[in-house]
């Protein structure tokens, strides 16, 4: 006997990972407030033809309908043994036909044998043709009051509405991984046989929630172990790529170690590409319930490798695809990097600050000046291409005792534009990168301002002029700016 057979389940209660079904069911026969016909569609292997088996059980049972049927009596012990002569079964995809349904409709005049009910079975019930269809129908409509239907199907969209509206519809859902996984578990440890966890949480998201085929993969595995259900033999065994490999992966990503990626590349190069992708897939999908990474990264990882996916299709080589696959991923974690700088900026602003246990690390000693500024236009570039475009004819002039000048030639267009974005991003990055309460004094263009003629100039118009320049700065860079310097070119000769 297969080991899905061997462990079939008897009660409801080893029925796993359809607990809202089994609550209405068992609450069902308790209060015995049945329906004429059931209908259990889902997933091939999700426990439709089990959980109609105990229900028929139930129905039958001597000591009266009960979600707990007592397993002594004829009835249970028949039906337990699949022989009880009142419930029949019929596989609807190789009884398709009208004979078929026929004979069944015929079987409903007769009163049941020995059980309570007559109850009847049909499997694949959407394979049934649409005669045979009919036919049941209209037994459905009006069944003898001993009889009941239990209908199962994996593709209920195909039954005809007409007997969508005379069924109670079950929907059997996917078992969920970690249900699969226990239960793998407690049929090793009746089989004996020893595991390493990893293993055993390898096959239970290779059965993709369908736990017959999972444990049909268990047993495989058994059989190719022999003794003990390893990591590696199961790796080996499906063909997929070592889930320890993708966290690997994902770990160098965000330490952004292009060259060891490349090395691990070459490694998985030689597998199924949509097997790999599919790995990453669901690794993201488990990442994102476990918290691992933002949301934002991992919805621009899934992007990612959708994006991927496309090019798979014209028969780019697998390596090529992966490197630029993970490659683009660093890349994606860029931006990210400075939403992060704006929720600390945020929270320094609104002093929300928790109290750093570390003692404050001695002064680094800094970097070239310029080189700061060369940094604050490359992080504006990463965060916002438009921003940056703008930003690039501010030129650095000087940077000293938290002072940072420079000279900014921008059009109008771009001065609201960096308005607009002073705050939320441009301070930030400068506070970040030249640090924190860094002031900002902007110095007009040199190739484009108008110059005043110094010659003509009396005190009163340099005042004035000079109150224009203030308030244009405060018009660009907003009421961050505490001081304004205005340097003059020397008088033209
Ligand atoms: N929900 C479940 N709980 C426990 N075992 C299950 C469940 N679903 C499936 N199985 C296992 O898979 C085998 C096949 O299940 P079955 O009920 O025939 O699936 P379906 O009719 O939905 O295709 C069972 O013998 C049992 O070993
Ligand atoms: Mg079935
Ligand atoms: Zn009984």
């Amino acid at each position: 006997m297969t080991l899905a057979l061997k462990y079939r389940p008897k009660t409801f209660s080893e029925v796993i990972g359809q607990e809202a079904i089994i609550k209405t069911l068992t609450n069902a026969l308790d209060t015995k407030n049945l329906a004429s016909a059931y209908l259990f569609s889902g997933l091939r292997g999700s426990g439709k033809t089990t959980t109609a088996r105990i229900f028929a059980k139930a129905l039958q049972c001597s000591q009266g309908e009960s979600s707990t049927p007592c397993e002594v009596c004829d009835n249970c012990k028949m039906a337990n043994e699949n022989r009880h002569i009142d419930i029949i079964e019929m596989d609807g995809a190789s009884n398709r036909k009208i004979e078929d349904i026929k004979e069944i409709i015929e079987q409903t005049k007769y009163k049941p044998t020995i059980g309570r009910y007559k109850i009847f079975i049909i499997d694949e019930a959407h394979m049934l043709t649409r005669e045979a269809e009919n036919a049941l129908l209209k037994t459905l409509e009006e069944p003898p009051e001993y009889v009941k239907f239990i209908l199962a199907t994996t593709d209920p969209l195909k039954l005809p509405a007409t007997i969508l509206s005379r069924v109670q519809h079950y929907r059997f859902t996917k078992i969920d991984t970690m249900l699969i996984k226990t239960h793998l578990e407690y049929i090793l440890a009746k089989e004996n046989v020893s595991f390493d966890t990893k293993a055993v949480e390898l096959l239970a998201k290779s059965g993709e929630g369908s736990l017959r085929d999972t444990i049909t993969l268990l047993e495989q595995a058994i059989a190719y172990s022999k003794g003990k259900l390893s990591l590696d033999q199961v790796v080996d065994m499906l063909g997929v790529i070592n889930p320890e490999m993708v966290d690997r992966i994902f770990d160098l990503i965000f330490k952004e170690d292009k060259k060891a990626i490349s090395t691990i590349t070459k490694e998985i190069a030689s597998y199924d590409i949509d097997t790999i992708l599919d790995e990453i897939i669901s690794y993201l999908k488990a990442a994102l319930f476990q918290n691992k990474f933002s949301i934002i990264t991992i919805e621009r990882f899934f992007k990612i490798v959708a994006d991927v996916k496309e090019l798979i299709k014209i028969n780019v080589d697998n390596e090529f695809v992966l490197s630029l696959m993970f490659f683009k991923m660093i890349e994606a974690l860029k931006p990210h990097k400075i939403d992060d700088l704006i929720r600390e900026f945020e929270k320094k602003a609104f002093h929300v600050t928790t109290p750093s246990t570390q003692p404050s690390s001695p002064p680094q000693p800094l970097p070239p000046t310029t080189d700061l500024f060369s940094k604050l236009k490359q992080e504006l570039l990463n965060r916002d291409k438009e921003l940056y475009e703008c930003f690039k004819d501010v030129e650095f002039v000087s940077f000293q005792d938290n002072v940072l000048v420079w000279e900014s030639c921008v059009n109008d267009e771009c001065k609201q534009l960096l308005r607009k974005y002073w705050s939320s991003v441009i301070k930030i990055l400068i506070d970040e990168i030249f640090g924190i309460g860094t002031k900002v004094t902007p110095k007009p263009c040199s190739k484009l301002a108008p110059q005043p003629k110094p010659q003509k100039s009396t005190p009163v118009e340099i005042v004035e002029h000079d109150k224009n320049i203030v308030k244009k700065a405060h018009e660009i860079f907003g009421d961050d700016i505490v001081e304004v310097n205005i340097y003059r070119n020397a008088p033209n000769s």
